[in-house]
C-alpha cells in the first residue's frame, strides 16, 4: 500500500506575528480494484476550523487531482458523513457524485450513514 500525504502551511504577517502552523491536511492510499486498475481512497481531509473557508481544501483536493490526473488514475473517492455539507458542497465543486449511500457506517457518531462519493477523471488518451 501507498500513502500520499501533502500539508500546507500558513505563514501569518511578520509585522503582527510570526508562526508556522500546519493548518490542513490530506492523506489518501492507493487501492487496487478486482480488474487492476489503481484508485486512490481519499482516508482523511481536514482543515483547523479558524482556516476554513479561505480555499484551503480547495488547495489540497485540487493537489491530489491533479496527482492522480498526471498518475492516469481515473477514479477517486471518499466516505463522507450525510450532514457534512461543506465537504459535500466541496465534492460536488470537484465534480465528485454520491455513488453509493451506506447505512450505519459509522460506529461513534450521529447520523451514522455516510455517502461514497466519486470523482471519474477523463485520461487524456481517452478523448476522440
Ligand atoms: C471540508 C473542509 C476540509 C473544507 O475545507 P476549507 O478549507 O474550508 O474549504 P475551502 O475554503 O476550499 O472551500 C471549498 C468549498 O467548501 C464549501 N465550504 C467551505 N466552507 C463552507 C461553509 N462554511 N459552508 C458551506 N460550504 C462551505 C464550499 O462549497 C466551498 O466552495 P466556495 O468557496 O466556492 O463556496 C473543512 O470544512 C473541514 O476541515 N471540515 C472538518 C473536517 C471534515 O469534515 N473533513 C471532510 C471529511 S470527508
Amino acid at each position: 500500500m501507498f500513502l500520499l500525504q501533502t500539508s500546507i502551511s500558513i505563514f501569518q504577517d511578520s509585522t503582527t506575528y510570526y508562526s508556522d502552523i500546519c493548518v490542513g491536511s490530506i492523506a489518501c492510499r492507493l487501492e487496487k480494484k478486482e480488474d487492476g486498475a489503481i484508485r486512490v481512497y481519499i482516508m482523511t481531509l481536514g482543515v483547523l476550523a479558524p482556516y476554513r473557508g479561505l480555499g484551503i481544501g480547495t488547495k489540497l483536493l485540487n493537489h491530489v487531482i491533479d496527482l492522480s490526473s498526471k498518475e492516469n488514475i481515473g477514479e477517486i473517492y471518499l466516505h463522507v458523513q450525510t450532514n457534512n455539507e461543506d465537504a459535500i458542497n466541496l465534492y460536488k465543486k470537484f465534480g465528485f457524485e454520491i455513488t453509493e449511500t451506506i447505512k450505519n457506517y459509522y460506529v461513534r457518531i450521529t447520523p451514522p450513514d455516510c455517502y461514497v462519493v466519486t470523482k471519474y477523471i477523463r485520461q487524456p488518451q481517452s478523448e476522440k
